[in-house]
This record gives C-alpha cells, structure tokens and sequence, in this order.
C-alpha cells in the first residue's frame, strides 16, 4: 500500500491544475503487481479536463492490462494533502473494469489513509 500511494503522489507532481489549483495522482496496481499511475490534466475548455484515475487505469488499459487490484488516489489544493475522494464518473470508469472488492485508498499520506471497496463507493453501478 505504501508503494502504490508513493507513485501516488509522485503522479501528484506531474498535475496540469491551473485552473483550479487541485492537484491529484493516482497510481492502479494491476493484477499481475505492475502500478500504473496518472496526475489530472486539466484544459481552458473546463469539461475536456481529465481526472487522476482515469489517466491512471486508461494508461494501463492502453499497455494491455484489463484486472486490477487496487487504486490509491492523492490530492488536494496546491501544497496541501486533502482526501480526494473519486469523483463520480471514475468510480463508474473504475466498475466498468474492476470488481466490488478492488481497493481504493484515499491517502493523506502514507500512512494516513483510508480504505474503501468500490462496491461501498458504488454500489448498483451501470453495466451492460
Ligand atoms: N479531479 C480528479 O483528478 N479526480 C477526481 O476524482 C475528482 C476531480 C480533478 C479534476 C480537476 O482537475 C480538479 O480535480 C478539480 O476538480
């Protein structure tokens, strides 16, 4: 857990925030232990900015990885450690290819964090 929530906020680093000034990384441990990490990109024209964890598990997806075990998500306002909690498009992004029991650590720190099922942050999710 700490591994993953360091690529984290190493992600973190990475932020295009301009507009906002909320910066967040987040790092996807695939299933076969490879971490894939991904910062929000933010845009002039507000709705093409993308989040953390979807540049995360879609760079996965992208190197050919499809089962994931666990994502741990950092951010907040610049120089502050805030517990970003996944918005709700990602979390549905996140169902399309996970299961209930995938983790999702919201971190502080790495060792200030809290750990949820993305069954418990999106029970019911959309699937075809
Ligand atoms: N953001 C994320 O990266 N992940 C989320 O789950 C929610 C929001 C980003 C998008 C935007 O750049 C900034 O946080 C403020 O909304």
């Amino acid at each position: 857990m700490q591994k993953l929530i360091n690529a984290a906020m190493q992600a973190r680093m990475e932020s295009y925030s301009p507009y906002s000034g909320y910066s967040v990384g987040a790092a996807v441990l695939t299933a076969s232990g490879e971490i894939f990490s991904g910062c929000n990109i933010e845009n002039a024209s507000y709705g093409a900015t993308m989040c953390a964890e979807r540049t995360a598990i879609f760079s996965a997806i992208a190197a050919g990885h499809k089962n994931f075990t666990a994502i741990a998500i950092v951010g907040g306002k610049d120089g502050e450690a805030d517990l970003p909690y996944p918005c709700g498009m990602c979390r549905q992004v996140l169902s399309e290819f996970c299961d209930k029991d995938f983790k999702v650590i919201i971190a502080r720190s790495e060792t200030d964090f809290e750990e949820y099922t993305l069954g418990e942050l999106l029970p019911h999710s959309f699937l075809l």
